[in-house]
């Protein structure tokens, strides 16, 4: 008899999961539909007339309502369907972790800087150095600087994971997370995050067009009335993550201008972080990678690390060299392109029939011998 209760308890559990399981996939996929919606029809309009980005992109910002749309869309995709032990996320963070604090990318760095004959760090091992009143481990610094000086990579590969949790604010990695939309990177507390985004889903991120935020060599992060952000200084972060934002933007031209801006804003020697979602296995989209890394290349940003996930491709690079002249000389579209890019525009529905051309098949009709 007990036998037969726990079974039934257990069958009667097992089915409200699966009922929930089942809930919630169909709420996911209105969620990304929604998202999808919106990436669409910017990707169409900017296919049916490329000419007009700038006003397709203005039109965009100022739709409030389709934005709002899209941000609680992905707030509630992000937070309630996808698992919390989000991986996208805490991959940037442990790769951040594992180069500002753990000063874990020494080969990479040094393997870069052997192929392109720029001078070689020099390991310091454990060396200890007096950064902001704290003694602070240094992971290695640069025998001779190249746009990076010594300074810089001290400053960027400084801290120890030790403690990092009690840093103060100065000594915290300061991130910029462009397209935020919730600011995931909250929960890191040794993190000195900004959060933001066109269309910010939380009170702790800032509504801000990365595309055309003020950027100005000198001086903070600057605020309007509403605590939107107006203007980014140059060379102030030490790293960007810009994840699952870069197929948002219809236009290469603009992925590549989102890049450029991440890289000027980085200082030298900081990191970008790159997420980009394909569900496809790990060579089908190679070109596409290939071509990324080789655009970044060009804007200054060497790649130190890859992972292909189920659903995603994550990337890091280094600010490591000034951007060469030869970007400028290349089309973006031979670069920051994606798969979505080539897909034909949707069939148009037939236009609807006039009172004219109604007129001319009755015409037609009178005409007829019976
Ligand atoms: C798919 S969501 C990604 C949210 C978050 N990064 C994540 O990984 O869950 C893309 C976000 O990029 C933001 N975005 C797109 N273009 C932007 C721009 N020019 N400036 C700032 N944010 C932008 C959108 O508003 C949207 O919230």
């Amino acid at each position: 008899m007990t036998r037969l209760i726990s079974a039934q308890y257990y069958w009667q559990n097992m089915t409200q999961d699966i009922a929930k399981q089942i809930k919630m996939a169909s709420r996911q996929d209105e969620l990304v539909k929604k998202i999808r919606e919106v990436h669409q029809e910017l990707r169409h309009a900017y296919q049916k007339d490329n000419a007009s980005l700038t006003s397709i992109w203005q039109d965009h910002v100022k739709d409030a309502t389709s934005r709002k749309k899209y941000s609680d869309a992905m707030l509630e995709l992000a937070t309630e369907c996808w698992p919390s032990t989000d991986n996208r996320i805490s991959w940037c963070y442990s790769v951040i972790r594992d180069y500002f604090y753990l000063g874990l990318f020494q080969r990479p760095v040094e393997k870069f800087c052997r192929i392109n004959d720029l001078p070689l760090p020099s390991t310091r091992g454990t060396g200890h150095d007096n950064h902001g009143g704290k003694k602070l481990e240094t992971a290695f610094t640069l025998s001779a600087p190249h746009v990076y000086t010594e300074r810089d990579l001290s400053e960027m590969l400084i801290l120890t994971v030790r403690g990092s949790s009690q840093l103060s604010s100065e000594d915290k990695v300061r991130l910029l997370d462009v397209g935020s939309c919730y600011n995931p990177f909250r929960s890191f507390p040794d993190l000195d995050t900004l959060a933001i985004d066109l269309s910010p889903a939380a009170q702790d991120v800032h509504q801000c067009d990365f595309l055309s935020v003020n950027l100005r060599e000198e001086g903070e992060v600057g605020r309007g009335e509403n605590g939107e952000i107006v203007a980014l200084p140059t060379a102030h972060f030490h790293a960007v993550t810009l994840c699952l934002v870069l197929e948002y933007l219809p236009a290469p031209s603009q992925r590549r201008e989102m890049c450029r801006r991440a890289a000027s804003v980085l200082k030298s020697g900081g990191l970008l972080l790159i997420i980009t979602p394909d569900s496809n296995s790990p060579h089908r989209n190679a070109p596409m990678m290939r071509s990324w890394k080789q655009g970044l290349s060009n804007l200054g940003l060497h790649r130190i690390k890859y992972l292909k996930q189920p659903h995603l491709h994550c990337m890091a690079f280094a600010k490591l060299t000034e951007p060469t002249c030869q970007d400028l000389l290349i089309d973006d579209d031979d670069f920051f392109f994606i798969p979505q890019d080539s897909q034909p525009l949707p069939a148009s529905p037939p236009p609807p029939r006039t009172e004219g051309d109604n007129q001319a098949v009755q015409n037609m009709f009178d005409a007829l011998p019976f």
